[in-house]
């Protein structure tokens, strides 16, 4: 059997300051005899000396396209545009397979090169269950910024930052009022996440999952001072909110955050807001009287680099040192192929 030859990726946006492998783990791989190359990035939040250190070759930023063919290649975001032609095994999130916007060029550049998306939003256990996933810190941060908007101490435009620098602005001063807080999607990891946010920020949050919103009680969940969405939706529900809702001169409900961001999609549980928001403008208003604001930002954990670099390798690292053609990885391979035949293409 051939030896694994992982390739490390500079990421192609500039502002992803995140890596699927922190320099420990890659010094875990090495041990076990894999082959672990890093490329320079001048943007990922851990040095390449560092994993020059562990023992990792070093390589120029975009070297991938041309390492030896059973290289497999490890990022977390889109690829460069070039070249067109992918030939290797690629693992990232490859956000291809529901219809995205540029989702069949890509799966078209895998069949012209003979390549293979080994997609991380894929790779699950048995039962379904993702195995690597980002949401927790997504889920502490939409809290976090919830709760500094609702104490009118969100500053923009938003950078990455440390959670012990975010902890810090995060804890109650005396002059901050108290307020109710409501998770829903609580028991999920990004809900986990919010949960532990809010506690810091010394609120007890009322917690809903899916028996509580069976039957959804809107009044509630209006009478909640700030509220976060951290549900992973899989079959269309009744909205959580409405735009009448919005409307309700009684609602006390002030600040929105949105994790789960379906905007756009037939999913959507907050259906009162056409379009994310972003680090240069994280908050919209949506009414004035009385005020509520939104907070909609599709990538939060970006903010926590560092952390959720670190909690993601962690949880990577088992299937890289089990990395093969079965298991969870032979999952990904299926669907890739699945989504390569529903688009009509074929290898060439
Ligand atoms: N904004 C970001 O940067 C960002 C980053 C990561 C993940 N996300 C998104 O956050 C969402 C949650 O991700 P996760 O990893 O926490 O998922 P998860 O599967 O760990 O948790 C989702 C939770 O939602 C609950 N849920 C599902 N439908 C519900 C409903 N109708 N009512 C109440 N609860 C319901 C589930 O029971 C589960 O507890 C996903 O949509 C994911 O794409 C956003």
């Amino acid at each position: 059997m051939t030896e694994l030859h992982l390739w490390l990726r500079h990421e192609a946006r500039s502002t992803e300051r995140r890596t699927p492998i922190v320099p420990s783990d890659a010094r875990r791989l090495l041990d076990s005899g894999v082959t672990v190359t890093v490329e320079e990035s001048p943007q990922r939040i851990f040095p390449v000396e560092e994993y020059e250190s562990a023992g990792c070759r070093v390589a120029p930023a975009g070297s991938w396209v041309s390492s030896p063919p059973d290289t497999v290649v490890v990022g977390l975001k889109e690829l460069p545009d070039e070249p067109a032609r992918l030939t290797h095994r690629h693992i990232f999130f490859g956000h291809a397979y529901k219809q995205q916007p540029g989702a069949a060029a890509l799966l078209r550049r895998f069949a012209a090169g003979g390549g293979a998306l080994l997609d991380l939003e894929y790779l699950v256990d048995d039962d379904g269950r993702r195995l690597a996933a980002f949401g927790f810190w997504a889920g502490y941060l939409g809290a976090a910024l919830a709760v500094l908007q609702h104490r009118g101490r969100l500053t923009a435009p938003l950078a990455p930052t440390t959670k012990d620098a975010l902890d810090a602005t995060l804890r109650p001063a005396a002059r901050d009022a108290g307020f109710t807080a409501l998770v829903i999607g609580a028991l999920g990891r990004s809900g986990r996440g919010a949960r532990v946010a809010f506690a810091t920020a010394g609120a007890d949050p009322t917690c809903w999952d899916l028996p509580e919103t069976r039957d959804l009680d809107r009044r509630a969940l209006l009478d909640h001072d700030v509220m976060v969405n951290a549900v992973l939706a899989t079959s269309p529900v009744p909205p959580f909110l409405r735009d009448q809702d919005l409307d309700d001169p009684a609602r006390r409900l002030r600040t929105l955050c949105d994790v789960t961001c379906d905007v756009g999609s037939p999913l959507n549980v907050l259906p009162v807001y056409d379009r994310t928001t972003d680090w240069d403008a994280p908050v919209r208003r949506l009414r004035e009287e009385p005020p509520l604001d939104l907070i909609a930002i599709d990538n939060l954990p970006s903010l926590l680099p560092k952390e959720s670099s670190t909690d993601f390798s962690a949880a990577l690292l088992p299937h890289l040192l089990d990395f093969g053609v079965s298991g969870p990885w032979g999952r990904c391979l299926d669907r890739f192929r699945r989504a390569r035949r529903e688009l009509g293409v074929t290898e060439r």
